[in-house]
């Protein structure tokens, strides 16, 4: 186990592959996902009305995990879009705060592929959602103050 934990910020619209990526490269890191916060909360994937109530908890849960991550010794993961530079600003400060080196990990994935793995998936957002997001996205760069930026190209493939 590394000496000193990391806190990784999965970047990616939806469909772009960052639960997968999680699963499969980051394994041994304690996961948050706001989607499964979403679900466990309301009962549903997603209702706007809920989102603040949604933000808060995931922000106070992602607080108190980075606050133990030395502690635990374990590497902290937030699995979210994170698609603004404002959004990942409030995260990067946040683990400052407490400490710990911000690893960026941008899915970077073809609005086409993205669109198909979701129509693919059962519960997919659908094509506006993440149509969207593709507009709304803004690419991480390493002027944010990431300790590392990972560039996963292709939506992982
Ligand atoms: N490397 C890959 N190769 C093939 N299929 C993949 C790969 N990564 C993800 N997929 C498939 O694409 C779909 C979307 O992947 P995933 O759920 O990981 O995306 P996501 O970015 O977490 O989406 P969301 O933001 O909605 O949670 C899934 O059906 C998944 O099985
Ligand atoms: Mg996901």
């Amino acid at each position: 186990m590394r000496a000193s934990p990391r806190f990784y910020l999965l970047v990616g619209i939806p469909g772009s592959g960052k639960s997968t990526y999680a699963r499969r490269h980051l394994g041994q890191a304690l996961r948050l996902s706001l989607d499964d916060l979403r679900l466990m909360l309301t009962g549903v994937a997603y209702d706007s009305r809920y989102e603040s109530i949604v933000i808060g908890v995931g922000h106070a849960a992602l607080d108190y995990m980075l606050s133990r991550a030395a502690t635990w010794q374990r590497d902290i993961l937030l699995d979210a879009t994170n698609a603004t530079r404002e959004r990942r600003k409030h995260y990067l400060q946040l683990a400052e705060r407490h400490g710990l080196p911000t690893v960026a990990v941008f899915l970077d994935c073809p609005l086409e592929m993205a669109l198909a793995r979701d129509r693919a998936r059962p519960g997919g957002v659908g094509d506006e959602v993440v149509t969207r997001y593709f507009a709304q996205l803004q690419p991480p760069t390493a002027e944010e103050g990431f300790a590392e930026l990972i560039h996963v190209t292709d939506c992982g493939a």
